[in-house]
């Protein structure tokens, strides 16, 4: 196997959906459709509230090589007197492998800035995990041409240098504002320029070898129809699902959609 080749991953973001029965049903259906062999191809993760993930993780015990599970954010803080409040540590010792940090969602309902993230991202490290950063621009950003600008400001904020001082593992998921939940996706090829900025960006601020290895999925509208053309763009190494995550045959066809 080369030890260059990215991981090929499609994580589910069930966001503040689905009861804790409907979440265990969820999961029954989706188990048995994910075979071997896609689980062998894909990394699958499953993302959903917080609450549900003590239940689902005792329950699924004997679930498929390749599929973990992940949380949706954590405080930036360790621990102590923040009501409310999830920590990193504690998702990791209940066996959570993956933490969003920056959805769109938490940066524009709870004034989280890529500062913030920055500091969760180091708590995800600090306990073991693996971080899934978030960026994107709103269409208000798109369309006045600060893509870039954006993107790169989000990245240099967001994520530290310990990343591939120590070559920690990271995912990006890069999520245009205006294709969340709002049934527009971004074209392939407006999908694979930015990703292929996200790449470049990595090459020359972290190291060619953390530029080729993390992957960067696509988020925004994502379903089974549109899966494939833009998980076979260059850049485009899988995606982060929301809506379409909670239908258990449309959240595996986008997996089948990314397998290579
Ligand atoms: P969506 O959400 O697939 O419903 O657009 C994606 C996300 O917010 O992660």
């Amino acid at each position: 196997m080369n030890l260059n080749m990215r991981a090929r991953i499609v994580a589910g973001n069930w966001k503040m959906n689905t009861t804790p029965e409907e979440g265990k049903k969820l999961v029954s259906e989706m188990i048995p459709m994910l075979s071997a062999e896609l689980t062998g191809k894909v990394h699958t993760i499953l993302i959903p509230p917080s609450l549900h993930l003590t239940g689902l993780i005792s329950l699924f015990k004997n679930r498929p090589m390749n599929l973990s599970w992940g949380a949706q954010d954590c405080s930036t803080h360790t621990k102590g007197a923040f009501t409310g409040e999830i920590s990193a540590a504690m998702l990791q010792s209940i066996g959570v492998s993956y933490i969003l940090v920056g959805h769109s969602e938490r940066r524009a309902y709870h004034n989280e800035t890529s500062t913030s993230c920055r500091e969760k991202i180091l708590r995800v490290l600090e306990a073991g995990g693996c971080p899934i950063y978030c960026v994107g621009e709103t269409l208000q950003e798109r369309e006045a041409g600060q893509v870039t600008q954006i993107i790169e400001q989000q990245l240099s904020e967001g994520l530290p240098e310990r990343l591939w001082e120590e070559s920690l593992p990271f995912v990006i998921a890069y999520e245009p504002v205006w294709a969340i939940g709002t049934g527009k996706t971004a074209t392939p090829q407006q999908a694979s320029e930015v990703h292929g900025l996200i790449r470049q960006w990595l090459k020359i601020h972290s190291s060619a070898q953390t530029a080729t290895t993390t992957s960067i999925l696509y988020g925004g509208s994502v379903k089974a129809d549109n899966a494939t053309e833009l998980f076979n763009m260059p850049d485009v190494d899988g995606g982060l699902i929301g809506g379409a995550s909670l239908e258990s045959r449309s959240f595996v066809d986008i997996v089948k959609a990314c397998a290579r």
